[in-house]
């Protein structure tokens, strides 16, 4: 199946079609910057420019930075305060004429990496955390995913765990490889306490860079770079729209 993947950033909005058995990019991605402020408006307008890029008229999948329940937003960390509340899967059926399934953007890597990346096949209890502009966060028992896990703001030394050990407080506070990895390592350590998975997958851009940090984290649970890097929210996000297709 042929399916649009979107995935919808801090920073960038991207977009590609991929074949949803393989997870194979069909075209070069496509991105055009996260509007600001990101109300619901302006995100539609942007999400019909990558649709109309592609002159798409099929299925789509779209991940959110935001907990989000049958197309509508009930938390929005990086996004315009009136997205909360706002059905934003109408409204980009509305901007694009397109069919959308629209997910977590944690949950959208995580399917992703589950499916066809570092978790493929593997059973029991599966983490994977995004370290991006936040910490976005995908759990999966026997590859089934637990929906809308906002484990990236559990407190760690009294502070909401993304503040700290994102990518992003990594560039904002000009921290050395080895300082952050003890970061998030010890975010790590807290996710191992709550929930003892298996398997942590980790993901996010920084993950293309991992031979700078995971080697230093000294968690007990089996920690595995993400395989996808880049494309797991697009691909992802596709892999999504195509599951729900089937239900
Ligand atoms: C949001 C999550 C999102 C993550 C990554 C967090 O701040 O609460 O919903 O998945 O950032 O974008």
């Amino acid at each position: 199946m042929k399916v649009l993947g979107i995935d919808i950033g801090g920073t960038g909005v991207k977009g590609a079609p991929v074949d949803s058995r393989t997870g194979e990019l069909l075209a070069p991605r496509f991105r055009v910057a996260t509007p600001q402020p990101a109300t619901p408006e302006a995100l539609a307008k942007t999400v019909a420019q990558v649709t109309a890029h592609f002159n798409w008229k099929g299925p789509v999948g779209c991940g959110v930075p935001g907990v989000v329940r049958h197309g509508k937003l009930f938390t929005a960390a990086h996004l315009a305060p009136e997205c909360i509340g706002a059905d934003i899967r109408s409204a980009f059926e509305q901007e694009s004429g397109c069919t959308f399934t629209v997910v977590n953007d944690g949950d959208a890597a995580g399917l992703a990496e589950m499916r066809l990346g570092a978790g493929k096949g593997r059973k029991g209890v599966v983490f994977m955390c995004t370290l991006g502009t936040g910490i976005g966060t995908a759990l999966f028992v026997d590859g089934v995913l637990v929906p809308n896990t906002e484990l990236g703001h559990i407190e760690v030394r009294g502070k909401d765990a993304e503040l700290r050990a994102a990518e992003s407080a990594r560039i904002r506070k000009g921290l050395s490889w080895k300082k952050w990895a003890a970061r998030v390592d010890e975010y790590l350590i807290h996710i191992q306490a709550y929930l003892w998975p298996e398997l942590i997958v980790v993901g996010g851009g920084v993950s293309q860079k991992h031979e700078k940090f995971l080697p230093l984290l000294t968690v007990d649970t089996e920690v595995a770079p993400a395989q996808m890097r880049n494309e797991a929210g697009i691909v992802g996000a596709a892999l999504a729209a195509a599951e729900a297709g089937r239900k």
